[in-house]
């Protein structure tokens, strides 16, 4: 390199018109215009077009350059003439007059697109991904990350947080999702874990006294991946001690205005929202609600339940529920269209689905006949339909209808166009029960996590009846998104233990997995709590985004490989023998 770059592509205005410049980058387009060759070098500030004359030093060397070349060019700034000024580009009234060329480096040609529309298979720009981050929008992706990341530690370090780094190589512990082992050759046959969260560290340090601790964390889960899921993911997570949900919730709202407010400038109002958990479930069937539009769910067990109409009476009478959705304007939908909503519904696994068009306050449908008048006004008046809409009903348990509904109520919603993409709807998720059963397992196990304190009235129900037992556990969901979860936690350590009988874990194996906890407990804990955020959705969100991968820089495949370095990989016998480790084939 016989040159030191004095701007950056994204930089020269009229301000510098007559400076002598030097800019470094890649070869974004080259077009040669009757001799006089055009070159828009990009970095990742902006494009400056340069031009290249015939008669100067560099011409000939630039007719060399191809997509993706890097080249470094000494010239002039000249405004350009009018008409010729671009204003879509930050650098659009000026042009580089080149008088000398240093190619740096020649490229092959690019396997993906790096400018304009990315048509390419995400397979491919992950193979390519050292190509597929120069593109603008991964550039961006990767800009706002890296704002929102310092926004979140100048919020917390104001605030009086300390990050502190907690271990990569944990004890592996019972809950949660499936570790990642790592074999330990000093201790052959032992494993470390990779933390799926620092939970018990961050609450060891409050014992510790550092009572308001944050830190931006790498977590690892073996489980099974999705559009907003990854092995690796970085978390916000946060531990504070002397505190009650309020503080937290106000320290969170804080940092989400912040953060809305300097990287999208939308204004955030505070307090959110605050949705008991059953709530959500019964008007949006899950615990996540998308709150940007309503076409919430109504259960009309109560007004269908003396109907004539057996597929819905039967299954009241059975203790089971009738509910549905009012979708507007969907009257107008065709049988097929009708047909094609029952069929998905089924897959989704209703029994079957019921469709009643609103006319003229009163139902259109052959069913009519098997509900009283009064049954069909009531049902209207209680959605507060309209001519034109749509019922959509449900039959079934429950714990099926209400999920069922919720999908259905969010492919409306895409599907007539009822989302804003401009809105932000947080809300907190409160009054979750403590634990769930789970059939697979035919144990109880934690809604959140076994460190998470019941509240204090339902105690005594721990042991006897632990599915009544609430949580002081809260979530933040964001746009149908969980983009963080918390809760208060348990400081007594025979909470902690009766929490782990609760859990089928016995005392001795809660004593060999979580002993130093126990332990830590005895000693001096004080009342703390806290809350983790998924930092890559949240970003996700910010960059309007529909899948994490394109906000993590080296993301892995819905299948946990990374396409670009082959990983996971074989490794040599040696390496294996080392670690003591064999691996056996056909298990
Ligand atoms: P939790 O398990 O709810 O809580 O995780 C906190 C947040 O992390 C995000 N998240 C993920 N993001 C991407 N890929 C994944 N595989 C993934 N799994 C979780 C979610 C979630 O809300 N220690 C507790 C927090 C606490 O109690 O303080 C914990 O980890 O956005
Ligand atoms: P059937 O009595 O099975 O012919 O069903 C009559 C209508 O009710 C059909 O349109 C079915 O799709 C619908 N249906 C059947 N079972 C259910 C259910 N559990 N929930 C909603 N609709 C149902």
């Amino acid at each position: 390199m016989k040159w030191k770059r004095t701007h950056s592509c994204g930089e020269l205005t009229i301000n510098e018109v007559t400076q002598s410049v030097i800019l470094m980058g890649w070869v974004d387009r080259r077009r040669d215009h009757g001799g006089i060759i055009f070159i828009d070098l990009r970095d990742r500030y902006g494009i400056t077009q340069v031009q290249v004359n015939p008669n100067s030093e560099a011409y000939n060397e630039a007719k060399k350059l191809r997509s993706e070349y890097v080249v470094a060019f000494k010239g002039v700034v000249v405004a350009r003439p009018e008409g010729m000024i671009n204003t879509k580009l930050k650098t659009g009234e000026i042009e580089l007059v080149a008088s000398e060329i240093e190619i740096l480096n020649m490229a092959a040609t690019p396997s993906i697109p790096i400018t304009g529309e990315i048509n390419a298979s995400e397979d491919l720009r992950l193979k390519y991904r050292f190509l597929d981050l120069r593109r603008a929008d991964m550039q961006s992706n990767m800009i706002i990350r890296h704002k929102t990341a310092q926004i979140v530690r100048n919020y917390f370090s104001d605030n009086n947080f300390l990050e502190i780094e907690t271990p990569f190589l944990m004890k592996s512990t019972p809950e949660g999702a499936r570790d990642f082992l790592v074999p330990s050759r000093v201790w052959r046959g032992k494993f470390y874990a990779l933390p799926q969260s620092p939970q018990t560290y961050k609450q060891i340090l409050m014992i510790s006294g550092f009572d308001r601790y944050f830190q931006i964390v790498r977590c690892f889960r073996d489980e099974d991946l999705r559009a907003d899921r990854q092995p690796e993911f970085t978390q916000i997570d946060v531990e504070m001690s002397f505190i009650d949900e309020e503080d937290v919730f106000s320290i969170m709202e804080g940092l989400m205005v912040r953060v809305m407010k300097e990287i999208l400038n939308v204004e955030i109002k505070t307090p959110f929202q605050r949705i008991p958990y059953n709530t959500a479930m019964e008007k949006y069937g899950i615990d996540r609600p998308d709150l940007r539009f309503g076409l919430e769910i109504h259960n009309i067990s109560d007004i269908v339940k003396e109907s004539e109409f057996k597929v819905f009476s039967d299954t009241v009478k059975a203790g089971n529920i009738v509910a549905g959705i009012c979708a507007p304007g969907c009257g107008s939908f065709s049988r097929k269209q009708i047909d094609d909503l029952t069929a998905w519904t089924k897959e989704a696994g209703a029994k079957g689905l019921v469709a009643i068009k609103v006319k003229e306050n009163d139902w259109d449908s052959p069913l009519n006949k098997f509900f009283s008048d009064n049954q069909r006004k009531e049902i209207i008046k209680q959605f507060n339909a309209n001519d034109g809409d749509l019922f959509l009903f449900v039959a079934d348990e429950k714990n099926n209808a209400l999920p069922i509904l919720g999908d259905l109520r969010i492919k409306i919603a895409k599907q007539q166009n009822l989302i804003n993409p401009n809105l932000y709807k947080m809300a907190w998720v409160v009054d979750f029960p403590l634990f769930e059963y789970s059939t697979e397992e035919a144990r109880y196990v934690a809604c959140h996590h076994p460190f998470t304190s019941p509240v204090p009235g339902d105690l005594d129900k721990l042991l006897s009846e632990p599915e009544k037992v609430r949580a002081r556990a809260y979530d933040l969901i964001l746009n149908g998104l969980e983009i963080a979860g918390g809760s208060i936690r348990i400081s007594d350590s025979d909470i902690q233990s009766k929490m782990f009988k609760a859990l089928g874990i016995s005392d001795k194996e809660a004593q060999s997995k979580f002993g130093f906890l126990l332990d830590a407990l005895k000693y001096g804990a004080p009342p703390h709590g806290g809350i983790a955020f998924g930092f890559d959705r949240l970003i996700m969100i910010l960059t309007g985004c529909s899948s994490i991968r394109d906000v993590i820089a080296f993301p892995k495949t819905a299948s946990a490989a990374s396409l670009m370095d082959g990983a996971p990989s074989d490794v040599s016998s040696e390496q294996l023998l080392e670690l003591g480790l064999k691996i056996v084939d056909g298990l």
